[in-house]
């Protein structure tokens, strides 16, 4: 009896120093623990191409250096004399300076940065990410042309954007003589569209697995205007709302989103897709916003509720077959109101618009974007036309300015196809000699030159009257 409590006492006195006493602080990561903050919460506005007050928060060497009020963002052992834990500090009034006009980082996310720079602020930045790391200083350098994901003209037809490694790169049409490089932290570009109004150009992409990014370009001053992250992995599916005041993409989160053009706030998020959302277009007249995805599914999104409204193709399984990657609105030369069917109460005629969808099965269809009669199930009555298939997967199909004809783009085992459709009779002209697989098209805003690229980097322009090509160049850029 005796020798048991003397036990207990014995462990009882021991007890309470483990008990009582600090746990040591875990051992803090850069790279695993505090980077993935400052990838969510600075580095929209503290990255080469945006260095806000002077300060970089994208690599662990710059996050030491001292900004334009010339204090040391990170003094190793001293969180006290770190201008970057000063800044993230919580007030009284709950507020912090940073991150600037948001909310503050959460308490342990503080504790998280404080602590590792307690611990030494020790960078474990593996050698095979550091080796990536480029900006406008180390432009990325290029062993052979990158897959182009994307291309859009400029509204005066001036300028070309293809989408490169870490950058978008900025042709001048005349001469095809590349003009910028706009360098941003995304690695992958994976879509990108100039803005209606020709002042911008916006852009989705990101790291696979780690993070999506929107920026937002003006292409003349060629200032980084918004680098907003979202989700974490690529984006995809860009595009503008006509009045140029909100840009739509798709997540692999099966969500679609959008967010306003001048802040890169979000102001739309619609969850009814099963699977990855790879296209997005708004209506005429800006008010709704279809989405296309993995899900074989088109969906529409009222813009200002963000509700969901209708699945705009049949839902019914076999309907069609593999996944839809890209949708474009039809441009219409006349306005005119839609009908509704008589069982939707309360609904208001919407103006009529045309939508080009296609993806895995090679099929470009086009269909209507609001119902006239009331669904019945299996039916497929938005459904306008479908046009020759084409061989393999349709990445993109674009109409031409006038919403008479559309290119459309595939690909197979090595090879691409580009065409140019009637979009009312269905005939179509194959454009000639397209050396690769096709990702991308594009319409020059005259309506008298189709661009298209794909996976060998090569941009090619061809006339969609005779599919004849009239000039091709390498997305190579050297330095
Ligand atoms: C929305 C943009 C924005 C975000 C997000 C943001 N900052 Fe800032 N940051 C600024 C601006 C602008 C300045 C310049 C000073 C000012 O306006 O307060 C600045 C200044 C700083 C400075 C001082 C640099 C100097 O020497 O003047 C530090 C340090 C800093 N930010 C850290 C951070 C950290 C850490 C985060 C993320 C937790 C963050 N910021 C997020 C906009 C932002």
């Amino acid at each position: 009896m005796r020798i048991r409590l003397a036990l207990v006492a014995a462990a009882s006195l021991v007890l309470p120093v483990v008990a009582f006493g600090e746990d040591p602080p875990a051992k803090v990561s850069y790279y695993k623990d505090v980077r993935p903050i400052m990838q969510q919460h600075c580095n929209g506005c503290h990255q080469p191409a945006k260095p806000l007050g002077g300060y970089v928060t994208t690599d662990h060497a710059n996050l030491l250096k001292p900004g334009e009020r010339e204090k040391a963002g990170v003094v190793p052992g001293k969180p006290g004399q770190s201008y970057l834990i000063e800044q993230i500090k919580v007030h009284a009034n709950g507020r912090a300076e940073m991150p600037k006009n948001r909310d503050p980082l959460t308490a342990a996310q503080i504790k998280t940065v404080t602590d590792w720079v307690t611990q030494g602020a020790a960078d474990d930045t593996p050698a095979s990410a550091k080796a990536v790391a480029v900006d406008a200083a180390n432009p990325p350098k290029y062993s052979a042309p990158p897959v182009v994901t994307a291309i859009s003209f400029s509204a005066d037809g001036k300028f070309l954007a293809v989408t490169g490694y870490h950058e978008i790169l900025i042709y001048e049409t005349d001469k095809y003589a590349l003009k910028s490089r706009l360098i941003g932290i995304s690695e992958r570009v994976q879509s990108l569209a100039y803005s209606p109004d020709g002042k911008k150009i916006a852009a989705v992409g990101g790291a696979p697995g780690r993070f999506g990014e929107i920026q937002i370009w003006n292409p003349d001053s060629e200032k980084l205007l918004v680098s907003a992250p979202v989700t974490f992995d690529t984006l995809y599916g860009i595009s503008w709302s006509p009045d140029s005041t909100k840009i739509a993409f798709g997540c692999s989160d099966n969500t679609v989103r959008a967010v306003d053009a001048l802040t890169g706030k979000q102001l739309l998020q619609m969850g009814t897709h099963s699977d990855w959302v790879l296209g997005t277009a708004f209506s005429q007249d800006n008010l709704h916003l279809v989405s296309v995805g993995r899900d074989m599914s088109m969906k529409l999104t009222h813009v200002e509720t963000q509700r969901f409204i209708d699945n705009v193709t049949s839902i019914t399984p076999g309907g069609l077959k593999g996944g839809l990657i890209t949708v474009d609105r039809r441009p219409m030369k006349e306005k005119r109101m839609q009908k509704v069917p008589a069982d939707t109460p309360g609904a208001k005629p919407n103006l009529y618009d045309e939508l080009l969808i296609a993806g895995a099965d090679g099929v470009p269809r086009l269909y209507k974007m609001h119902r006239e009669v009331k669904r019945e199930i299996g039916d497929d009555s938005n459904r306008v036309r479908e046009f020759e298939k084409m061989t393999g997967r349709i990445s993109a199909a674009i109409f031409n300015p006038d919403g008479t004809k559309f290119a459309a783009v595939s690909s197979l085992d090595g090879k691409g196809e580009v065409r140019v459709y009637d979009a009312n009779t269905g005939a179509k002209v194959q454009c000639e000699k397209v050396s690769g697989p096709a990702y991308a098209t594009a319409w020059h805003p005259n309506g008298k030159l189709v661009a298209s690229a794909g996976f060998d980097g090569t941009v090619w322009l061809h006339d969609p009257a005779t599919g004849k090509l009239v000039n091709s160049f390498v997305v190579l850029p050297k330095k």
